[in-house]
């Protein structure tokens, strides 16, 4: 009879590398909104593929990180069925694109692009299945330890779904029928305000008011119509333009509005007081400052606000989901489409209105994770950005959100924890 062979749980102290440590061991190369915006004016034959083979390295060095980070979760968390299925996810993604061949032709770009497309229509539950896989480990693994790894995780989503974004829709730009040399698209008449997913022309303004309307809606939606809600009084600059990616600034803005209106209804009912809205300009930097006077935030959650592992809200809303939803954490993530190719016809103009505010208005009203204040300030600092709160206690709340308006800073890929707070 064959022996039995014995199987050790222990690695040998010496393994060679495998192909995960080789992608690991690459640096990510961060980029910032100006240089996307210039890469993408200018597009050529040339630039275009030297864009898809950015991409192409780029998404698996990111990846390969992150499933390495993962890989230094205690058993207990990893063996989690929503941190696990993240991390198939995320083995299947890198798989798949390590394996895509240099990209020389634009025939090749189009594939590519199709897989992509694919990759970012799969990744959809990722957040969900965080917010939920999180919350079951925290008992498993401390909590800065969970914040961290979130951060991280979430950080580098966000930029991975911006590479992959920006370049799907260059090009999509590029394949269209109307595509206009250069220097034609630099002239704001040809209503070329978007550089792929950059809107060069961002309002602070025109966001908060197309927000406020937005989250009033929902507002409605959540408490009925005879609701009476709290008027947005908007004050300040409301000249400065800026490039940004709408998306990520309507998230922010969408959740800090969510949060005031839903303070404000709940803690004055008939007589809601305004949320005031207070916009200015420094040398470089937006300045949004949202006041409301919804009573301020309780003692006991404030050390939790930042946490994605710990708050009692947290608590509420997941525990009562029964089905993982298919969150659209942004615009961007909601727009993805289901069976276009690239070199479909496309009159290649979009309007900021394409844009806006699809990740708000496409959930449910009750929809929410429980993560929206951490996440958002993850989308803040991403493009080098913040957000602070002030905590009236008993009155209300300050949030402080503040905008790189130049786009000459690279994406923050590096996390913090809500320990930093
Ligand atoms: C994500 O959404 O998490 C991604 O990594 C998408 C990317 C593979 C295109």
């Amino acid at each position: 009879m064959a022996k039995r062979r014995s199987i050790s749980i222990v690695p040998p102290p010496w393994r060679p590398a495998s192909v995960l440590d080789k992608w690991v061991e690459r640096e990510a190369r961060p980029i910032s909104l100006r240089q996307l915006t210039f890469f993408g004016r200018l597009l050529t034959d040339t630039r275009l593929l030297g864009s898809a083979n950015y991409v192409r390295l780029e998404l698996p060095t990111r990846i390969a990180h992150r499933i390495r980070d993962m890989q230094t979760l205690p058993y207990a968390a990893l063996v989690n069925p929503h941190i696990n299925h993240v991390y198939d996810l995320y083995y299947s993604a890198f798989e798949t694109l390590r394996k895509v061949p240099e990209i020389k032709t634009l025939k090749d770009n189009d594939k590519f692009c199709d897989i992509v497309r694919e990759q970012l229509r799969d990744h959809l539950s990722v957040i969900p299945r965080l917010a939920m896989g999180v919350l079951e480990i925290s008992e498993a693994i401390p909590s800065d330890q969970c914040d961290k790894l979130v951060n991280s995780l979430l950080r580098s989503r966000i930029s991975r779904r911006v590479i992959a974004e920006q370049h799907c829709a260059l090009t999509k730009a590029y394949h269209s029928p109307d595509h206009l040399p250069p220097a034609a698209k630099l002239h704001p008449e040809h209503g070329d305000d978007f550089v792929g997913e950059i809107f060069l022309r961002c309002n602070a303004k025109e966001i908060v008011q197309e927000c406020a309307d937005t989250i009033g809606n929902l507002a409605k939606q959540a408490y009925g119509p005879d609701v009476l809600l709290p008027e947005v009084i908007i004050e300040g600059a409301d000249d400065i333009f800026f490039p940004y990616i709408p998306s990520h600034l309507e998230y922010i803005i969408g959740e800090l509005l969510r949060n005031s209106f839903q303070a404000t209804v709940e803690r004055h009912g008939s007589k809601p007081p305004p949320i005031e809205v207070l916009i200015c300009e420094a040398a470089q930097h937006v300045i949004i400052r949202v006041s409301d006077q919804g009573g301020g935030i309780d003692r006991e959650n404030l050390p939790n606000l930042w946490s994605f592992s710990k708050g009692p809200e947290r608590n509420r809303r997941l525990r009562n989901l029964e089905q993982v939803p298919k969150l659209a954490a942004t615009l961007q993530d909601l727009k993805v489409p289901e069976t276009e190719s690239p070199n479909q016809k496309h009159d290649g103009k979009q309007t900021r209105f394409d844009h806006s505010l699809g990740s708000l208005s496409g959930r449910h009203p009750d929809l929410r994770l429980g993560i929206g204040l951490p996440m958002s300030r993850i989308f803040a600092e991403y493009w080098a950005g913040s957000l602070e709160v002030h905590n009236l206690e008993g009155y209300g709340v300050d949030a402080f959100l503040q905008i790189s308006k130049l786009g000459n800073k690279n994406e923050t890929l590096s996390t913090r924890t809500s320990m930093d707070a």
